[in-house]
C-alpha cells in the first residue's frame, strides 16, 4: 500500500480554509495537440520543435502531445473524478489570433474551443483559472519585429490579445493569470537557449542572441505587458466581471552552502533576489522607488532596463496576488571572481541540492525535480515576509524515473508512484503548517494533471498524476496512485 489515510498527520487536519482551491495546472502547447487545426497559427514552439531535431531531447514535436483539444471532455470528467475544485490551463495565443497582432483577425473556431472547455469545467463544478501567456509567442510577431525583444510593438499586440480573452471569456473566468514564469521564458529562451525562440550567445545550438542583454530586456517587456493588461482589466472589465488578476512567478529556493560562512549566506540571498525578487520587487516591493533589486542593478548596470515613470505606476500593485511556481532548492556558494557579463544568477556557484542527503533523490529525472520540502517551506515564509501578499501556488510537482517503462496491464490499471505520493505529502505538509502559522495561501495547483510535452525535454519527463500512453493513437490515460492520494490528502487538510 502506497499510503493510508489513517496515517495522515492529525496535526494538519483542517489546516486549510474551506474555500481553498486545489487541482492541476497545464499549458496549451503541452497538452492540446492539433497544432494546425481549425485555423490555429504557428507559435515559436511549433517552429522550434519542428525545425531542427537537435533541440528537443527525444526529437519530438508539440504537434499532437496529449490531444486534449479532442479529448477535453474526457479530461474534465477525469478531473472531476479526481476531486479537484479548480483547473489552471492556458489559452493558445495563435488559436485565438493566428497571426497574433493587434490588427490581425480573430479565429472564431479557437474562441469556440475555449468556450466549450470553460463551459464543461463549470458544468462539472470546477473553477477555471486562465493563463493568458504560457510561452507560445506567435511566430508571426517573432518574424515581424523580434517578439518580446521589441517592447514598443509587442505590448500593444499583447494587450489586444488580453482584451480578446477578457471580452470573450471574462464572464466565466474569474481568476486571470497574465504571464506564466517570465523568468524562465526569458532565461531559457534568450540565455540558456534550450527554449524557443532559441536565442543565446552561450549556446552553440542558437544562431543569434546576446545573453548579456536580451534576457533582461525580455523580462522587462513581459513585466510591462503584464502591467498594461492588469490596468486594462481593472478599468474596463473588473467592475462588471468581478474577477481577479495576477502574474505567476517561478523560483526555486537558494540555501547557503556553508551556513556559517557570511559570504555564502549573502550569495544565497543574492541568488533568491536574482531569481525571485527580479520580478517580485517591482511588483510587490515595499521600497517606494519601483526598481529591480539593488544587487541586480549593481551587477548588471544599464544592461538591466530602467522603468519609465508610467511603467512604475502600472507595475507596482498591478498583480492582486502572488502566483508562485516552485519545484526544488539548491545550495549556493559565493565566488570571489567578478561576474562575467553573461552571468544570470548573481555570481554564485550552484551546487547539488542533495547535500548530506537532505533531498529525496536521485529517483527523479533531473536535479531540479528532487524533493526538498524544507526549502519549499522556507520559500513560502520568505515570500510572505518580504511581500505580505496572499499566495496562490500555481505549480509544483516532480517526475519519477521508474515511470517511463511502465506498461499498463488492463484498461483501468493504476501506476503505483510512491515517490510522487511522498513528494506531495512533504510539500503539502509544509503548505499546511505555513498556513497554520498565518501565511495566507489560497491554492495549490499540482503540475500536472497528466504526463505531457515538457518543452525541450519532450516526453522524457513525466509530471502527471495521470500516465499517458504517448505511443497509442488515442493517447490513452491511466491514473497514478498520486491522483487518489491528492484527493484524500486535501480532504484531510481542507476544513469542512
Ligand atoms: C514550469 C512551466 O510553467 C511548465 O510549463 C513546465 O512544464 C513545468 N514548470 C515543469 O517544468
Amino acid at each position: 500500500m502506497t499510503y493510508s489515510v489513517a496515517d495522515f498527520d492529525p496535526a494538519i487536519k483542517g489546516a486549510l480554509p474551506s474555500d481553498f482551491q486545489w487541482g492541476y495546472a497545464t499549458a496549451a502547447t503541452q497538452i492540446e495537440g492539433s497544432w494546425d487545426v481549425d485555423g490555429k497559427g504557428v507559435s515559436i514552439w511549433d517552429k522550434f520543435s519542428q525545425e531542427a531535431d537537435i533541440r528537443v531531447d527525444d526529437k519530438s514535436t508539440c504537434k499532437d502531445t496529449c490531444r486534449s483539444y479532442d479529448l477535453f471532455k474526457e479530461d474534465v470528467a477525469r478531473m472531476k473524478a479526481y476531486g479537484v475544485t479548480g483547473y489552471r490551463f492556458s489559452f493558445s495565443w495563435t488559436r485565438i489570433i493566428p497571426l497574433g497582432g493587434k490588427d490581425d483577425p480573430i479565429n472564431e473556431a479557437g474562441i469556440e474551443f475555449y468556450n466549450k472547455l470553460i463551459d464543461e469545467l463549470l458544468a462539472n463544478g470546477i473553477t477555471p483559472f486562465g493563463t493568458i501567456f504560457h510561452w507560445d509567442t506567435p511566430q508571426t510577431l517573432e518574424d515581424r519585429y523580434g517578439g518580446f525583444l521589441n517592447k514598443e510593438q509587442m505590448v500593444p499586440d499583447f494587450l489586444r490579445y488580453a482584451r480578446v480573452c477578457f471580452e470573450r471569456f471574462g464572464d466565466r473566468i474569474k481568476n486571470w493569470i497574465t504571464v506564466n514564469e517570465p523568468g524562465v521564458f526569458s532565461l531559457a529562451g534568450y540565455a540558456g537557449g534550450a527554449h524557443a525562440p532559441c536565442r543565446s550567445s552561450i549556446n552553440e545550438k542558437c544562431k543569434e542572441g546576446d545573453t548579456s542583454r536580451e534576457p533582461w530586456l525580455v523580462g522587462h517587456t513581459l513585466l510591462v505587458a503584464h502591467g498594461y493588461a492588469c490596468d486594462l482589466y481593472k478599468r474596463e472589465f473588473q467592475p462588471t466581471q468581478k474577477g481577479s488578476i495576477m502574474i505567476t512567478l517561478s523560483g526555486n529556493w537558494s540555501e547557503p552552502w556553508d551556513a556559517a560562512d557570511p559570504k555564502d549566506i549573502e550569495a544565497a540571498e543574492r541568488s533568491n533576489q536574482f531569481e525571485i525578487a527580479w520580478f517580485a520587487d517591482p511588483l510587490y516591493g515595499k521600497n517606494p522607488e519601483v526598481d529591480y533589486p539593488a544587487c541586480m542593478r549593481e551587477q548588471l548596470g544599464d544592461r538591466l532596463p530602467h522603468f519609465t515613470e508610467e511603467e512604475k505606476k502600472l507595475i507596482r500593485g498591478s498583480s492582486e496576488y502572488y502566483g508562485m511556481n516552485s519545484y526544488t532548492s539548491f545550495y549556493k556558494r559565493h565566488r570571489d571572481t567578478p561576474a562575467p557579463p553573461e552571468d544570470l544568477k548573481g555570481n554564485v556557484d550552484i551546487l547539488d541540492n542533495n547535500k548530506q542527503g537532505q533531498s529525496r533523490g536521485p529517483e527523479t529525472d533531473t536535479v531540479w525535480l528532487r524533493s526538498t520540502p524544507w526549502g519549499w517551506g522556507k520559500l513560502l515564509r520568505w515570500i510572505w515576509k518580504r511581500y505580505e501578499m496572499p499566495i496562490y501556488i500555481t505549480e509544483n510537482g516532480t517526475t519519477a524515473k521508474g515511470e517511463h517503462g511502465w506498461k499498463p496491464q488492463s484498461a483501468d490499471d493504476v501506476l503505483e508512484d510512491p515517490f510522487r505520493v511522498e513528494f506531495y505529502k512533504g510539500y503539502l505538509t509544509e503548505v499546511a503548517t505555513a498556513s497554520q502559522e498565518g501565511v495566507i495561501i489560497k491554492s495549490f495547483f499540482a503540475w500536472s494533471f497528466m504526463d505531457n510535452w515538457e518543452w525541450s525535454n519532450g516526453f522524457t519527463n513525466r509530471f502527471g498524476v495521470t500516465w499517458v500512453d504517448f505511443a497509442s493513437a488515442e493517447k490513452k490515460r491511466y491514473a497514478k496512485r498520486s491522483a487518489y492520494f491528492m484527493k484524500d490528502f486535501f480532504n484531510h487538510m481542507i476544513r469542512k
